[in-house]
């Protein structure tokens, strides 16, 4: 842990363009510098840096927020990650929080592994570049297979001795412990004999790295072809080594990957180093493994948009398919890529070199699904046995799909493929569907589509004000948001005093918080908006100011985003001045009425919302009073006892009463609503 006085040394000595600037060339425009955005592809600037607020605004992705921010969106880093990075440029020194003793002992170990592969990765690469033998076997291996000495440098490949105990006994000289030896899996010691051993030798060495760039384990290739020994030996699990959790090259792509918004997945080593060397630097490799939950969390994080490679011989592809309907589940959007026949990735590149791969890979990927579905039906069209069994295949795989959007378009287009009538095929999904909700495993928030969903699920991205398209309240929030850090602490005419002559004046914050109160509207339904909410509420109660700059540098990076977003908004809205006239102008002095304005119109959306909830409510209520009766009519037919009948008697009376209480709210609510829509759209910006 950071502690808290170092975290606020480090965003005071943090210069947003100082630090941006390393990764981005900047233009100073007037006060702020401009360039092109580093998170998506553009030829026309539209990033903006403003010094004075320490923040990035890219006006055309939305992406926003302050020096660390952008250090952890460029860099893929995690929070402390970031500053530690931030830190290291100014030359401050980074206070860590007490550990207990262990885990000081766990962290100072872990560390030392990690120094430990630090040290044996350069040791293989000396061995590589100047070792006589390293550069007899080898490099002249990896020249035989193209590596330029650009990729040996980036994926930090190296060579390990054929001497049994080379690496053990030169680190061991050089005063590594061999306890952590042992411990990375580099040294294999004999139980009976005692005699330590290197677990790499003769063999080319490639380091496998952790996002962050640290050498976490390695890889390492047999060169005699013929031999029996297994092609390649990997170095064990780890402290420091979770192979699940761990993909080759995503060091090295993770910055593409984002700009790009798509990885490549390949299989191996090799493949990962020869697509890049042709230029296509957004892959990874799942080396070996099969890929797994945690893999694709990690894509996930980085881009919705993954592209298998497989391998021209369609052996493999019928093995690997099930493995995608989980990044299906995960919510990536999957297409695969069939190389032809004979070829790997790495052979396709070397063969064709980097124009024609490139456009290749441009030219040939293909949606999973419908993939998945042309491959089945030329299989089913040989054997029409096989034709349900394949039906249920493919539901099966769009049953994963949690967008229902997708899957009725899925639908669709694998109508048409199979030539199966939609019908088929839906009421095939419904089956699925329940009968994954009766083994309690359907996906949560997913439900009949008779039954509409009460709950709106949480967006997954923090809304900004421009870009992204919200849905009803959200982007009402986040207007309300953005006018509460812009001109808070404002001082107005208050709109609800009607004392003309002399209006009360009120600060435009207190205004919108009163107003708050007054809808009973205590909590703003998105995570973020209503913890900025809250601290601008207590400002106001408090009678505190309200500081745009404490939001933006807050150590929560989501809220540190909004906080950069809504200012940067003032920028835009100045650009339009600048355009139109007097926009800016207006916003600043229409404020009360603004503010009144916003208010309504998201009051309106949670009446209408909080309606939509009551109505389902009231339905299902309904329902089970209705079946009540009807076992409260048999009872009494059945002539059943008294108490039993009384008791389902009241039971069915709460329920009616309950209802009538439902119906009332909705009635005013409805009223409510009439009202407000009414008094839309009186002010006009
Ligand atoms: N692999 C492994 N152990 C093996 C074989 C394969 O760990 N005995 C892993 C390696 O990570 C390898 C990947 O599986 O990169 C894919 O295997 P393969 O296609 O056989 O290797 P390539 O990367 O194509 O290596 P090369 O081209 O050097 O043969
Ligand atoms: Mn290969």
């Amino acid at each position: 842990m950071i502690d808290r006085t170092t975290i606020d040394r480090i965003m005071d000595a943090a210069d947003i363009v100082e630090v941006v600037q390393d990764f981005v060339s900047l233009k100073k425009r007037g006060v702020n510098y401009i360039g092109c955005c580093p998170f998506h592809n553009e030829k026309t600037p539209s990033f903006i840096v403003s010094p004075a607020k320490g923040i990035y605004k890219c006006f055309g992705c939305g992406k926003s927020g302050n020096a660390v921010g952008f250090v952890m969106e460029h860099e893929q880093m995690t929070y402390p990650e970031a500053l530690k990075y931030i830190a290291r440029k100014y030359g401050i020194e980074v206070v860590e929080k007490e550990l207990s003793p262990e885990e000081q002992q766990q962290n100072d170990d872990r560390e030392s592994m990690r120094m430990l592969n630090e040290y044996a990765a350069k040791y293989f690469q000396n061995n590589l570049l100047n070792d006589p033998e390293g550069i007899a076997i080898g490099l002249s291996y990896f020249r035989e297979r193209g590596f330029t000495d650009e990729a040996i440098k980036t994926f930090g490949l190296g060579y390990s001795l054929e001497k049994r105990d080379a690496f053990t006994e030169h680190a061991l000289k050089n005063g590594y412990k061999l306890d952590f030896m042992t411990r990375t899996g580099l040294t294999i010691v004999n139980e009976e004999t005692k005699r330590r051993y290197d677990r790499f030798f003769g063999r080319v060495m490639f380091p496998v790295y952790s996002i962050s760039g640290q050498v976490i384990g390695f890889g390492g290739r047999i060169l005699k072809t013929a031999e029996k020994t297994a092609k390649y030996v990997n170095s064990p699990e780890s402290e420091i080594y979770n192979k699940s959790k761990t993909l080759y090259g995503l060091y090295q792509a993770r910055t593409e990957i984002v700009r790009q918004k798509k990885c490549y997945l390949v299989e191996g080593y090799a493949d990962v180093i020869s697509l890049y060397m042709a230029g296509v630097h957004n892959v990874v490799a799942s080396s070996g493994t099969s890929l797994t939950e945690d893999q694709i969390r990690i894509i996930h994080r980085l881009t919705d948009d993954i592209t298998v490679l497989y391998d021209g011989d369609s052996a493999g592809i019928h093995a690997s398919i099930r493995g995608i309907d989980m990044l299906l589940a995960q919510g990536l959007n999957v297409r695969v890529l069939l190389l032809p026949d004979g070829e790997d990735p790495d052979s396709f590149a070397k063969k064709y070199g980097s124009e024609k791969t490139i456009e290749y890979l441009n030219t040939h990927e293909e949606d999973f699904i419908r993939f998945k579905t042309r491959l089945s039906k030329t299989e089913a069209d040989k054997d029409p046995l096989k034709r349900a069994a394949m039906i249920t295949d493919i539901v099966r795989t769009i049953s994963v799909i949690e967008d229902q959007i997708k899957q009725t378009v899925y639908l669709q287009e694998c109508s048409k493929i199979l030539e199966i009538d939609e019908n088929t095929l839906y009421s095939e999904l419904m089956k699925l569907r329940r009968k994954k909700i009766m083994d309690g495993k359907g996906p949560a928030g997913q439900s009949f589509p008779s039954k509409p969903e009460p709950k709106l699920p949480e967006p997954k991205q923090v809304p900004t004000a421009t870009g992204n398209k919200e849905i009803g309240f959200l982007s009402k929030e986040h207007e309300i948001i953005r006018i509460l850090l812009l001109y808070g602490n404002k001082e107005i005419n208050n709109p609800l005093d009607h004392n003309r002559e002399n209006p009360q004046r009120l600060k435009a914050a207190e205004l919108m918080v009163a107003l708050m109160l007054q809808g009973n509207i205590t909590e703003l339904r998105n995570k973020v908006n209503q913890q900025i909410f809250k601290e601008i509420s207590d400002a106001v109660i408090n009678g505190r100011e309200i500081s745009e700059k404490e939001f933006i540098n807050s150590p929560d990076p989501a809220i540190s985003s909004v906080a950069a977003d809504a200012c940067a908004s003032s920028y835009e809205l100045s650009k339009m001045w600048e355009k139109h006239g007097s926009v800016y102008y207006k916003e600043e002095n229409k404020l009360g009425e603004i503010i009144t304005d916003v208010y309504r119109k998201y009051l309106l959306e949670i009446r209408k919302d909080e309606k939509r909830q009551l109505s389902v409510e009231l339905k299902e209520q309904m329902e089970t009073g209705k079946k009540l009766k009807s076992e409260l009519a048999s009872l009494e037919a059945n002539g059943n006892s008294e108490d039993e009948i009384e008791k389902l008697r009241s039971e069915a009376t709460e329920i009616d009463n309950k209802n009538i209480e439902i119906l009332k709210r909705i009635n005013e609510i409805t009223q409510e609503i009439k009202e407000l829509s009414i008094t839309q759209g009186r002010v006009t910006i």
